[in-house]
């Protein structure tokens, strides 16, 4: 067993969100979106457990490549805007299907030959306003692509801005944009992220791409993952390193940010901002030790964090600490820390060793 700070990676848990995935698409196609090493939690590792997906989903051309070499059959979706035709032609050679984001894309798609065979993805800048085709261009677009020799089928795909928040209008309005192009039909269209399917039924979730919701974390403002039935996928542990005895006024950490306001124990924690534990977390952010929260204090460092043992009088070094996971969601920290779950769990750095375990 590797020593701590470590990542355990639940690939039950990860079988069981995507389950729930799969009932909220009902017969849509699924696209479990691993880009990010699986946010963080290692592409190559976790996808045995995502086997039940009708697709791999990922954001950089060398993402798909090494997907590719690990699953020669799976369809894998590249979210990258491609910008040369020697990209384009390495997508179609490893049968990669591609977005289309750009019209200057299509010129470089008229290049192909009709050996390429490219699945194409349309993406329609519906009002996120980052990448995408206007609704202005799309007419001429499509109408591009479908004469391109190279370009076999296209699917027509946006995605929300705002649909954590099931109060915005956003949702509603970039679905009815997309829907009002839709005429004649798209062979295909794809709309739904993680909140979408969780969030707004009402939406159609053919071809949904769900990411954050696979490895346990909540999509949607104020709803939790256990509200929504989700298992934390992650979990972050780590032990502590030793417990100091402190008198009253002394400072703990860099800057002295955290002065002990009485006599009292404090510990100190292997993990810190080197190992991805997030450098903003403010004092009082909770850490699970011996089975109840105890509050970070002072300033997190590259190796360290410190933490308030005054009610935990018992605590040991050596003692497993739990920074999220199981008993402590991600969500929380992330709230903690004013970030978000797809943060914590991407930041995991490298010098942390994922270990996986089935049930
Ligand atoms: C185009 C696209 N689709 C789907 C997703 C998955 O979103 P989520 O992780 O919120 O489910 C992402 C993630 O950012 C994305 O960029």
């Amino acid at each position: 067993m590797p020593r701590p700070p470590l990542a355990s990676i639940d690939l039950a848990a990860l079988r069981h969100n995507l389950a729930i995935a799969r009932q909220r698409a009902g017969q849509s196609a699924l696209w479990a979106v691993i880009k990010a090493d699986a946010y963080g939690h290692g592409m190559l590792d976790v996808l045995p457990a995502l086997q039940a997906a009708d697709g791999f989903a990922v954001a950089r051309l060398e993402e798909a490549v090494k997907l590719r070499k690990a699953d020669p059959d799976k369809p894998i979706l590249l979210f990258e805007p491609l910008s040369s035709l020697s990209d384009f032609q390495q997508a179609a050679a490893l049968r990669v299907q591609v977005c289309c984001s750009h019209i200057e894309q299509i010129a470089l798609l008229q290049q192909l030959s009709a050996h390429a065979k490219l699945q194409v993805w349309l993406k329609l800048d519906s009002g996120m306003h980052r990448l995408g085709i206007t609704p202005a261009q799309l007419p001429q677009a499509r109408q591009k692509l479908l004469q391109c020799k190279a370009v076999q089928s296209l699917t027509l795909m946006t995605h929300f801005s705002s649909a954590d928040d099931r109060n915005s209008p956003a949702t509603q309005a970039q679905t009815d944009c997309l829907l009002s192009l839709n005429h004649p039909p798209f062979e295909r269209i794809s709309l739904s992220n993680s909140a979408a399917l969780l969030g707004w039924p009402a939406i159609g979730h053919e071809q949904a791409r769900p990411g954050i919701m696979l490895y346990g974390a909540s999509p949607l403002i104020h709803v939790s993952a256990a509200a929504l039935n989700l298992q934390a996928v992650m979990t972050f542990s780590s032990r502590l390193l030793a417990v100091n005895q402190l008198k009253k006024g002394d400072p703990v950490g860099y800057g002295a940010s955290w002065v002990c306001p009485q006599d009292m124990p404090v510990g100190v924690i292997a993990a810190g901002y080197a190992d991805g534990y997030p450098r903003h977390a403010p004092s009082g952010t909770p850490v699970w030790l011996n089975g109840a929260k105890v509050p970070l204090i002072g300033r997190v460092s590259m190796d360290l964090i410190s933490v308030d043992l005054r009610s935990q009088a018992h605590a040991v070094s050596g003692d497993k600490v739990e920074l999220w996971g199981k008993n402590l969601p991600a969500d929380e920290i992330a709230q903690a820390a004013e970030t978000i779950a797809y943060d914590l769990f991407c930041g995991v750095s490298a010098r942390v060793p994922r270990v996986y375990r089935d049930a």
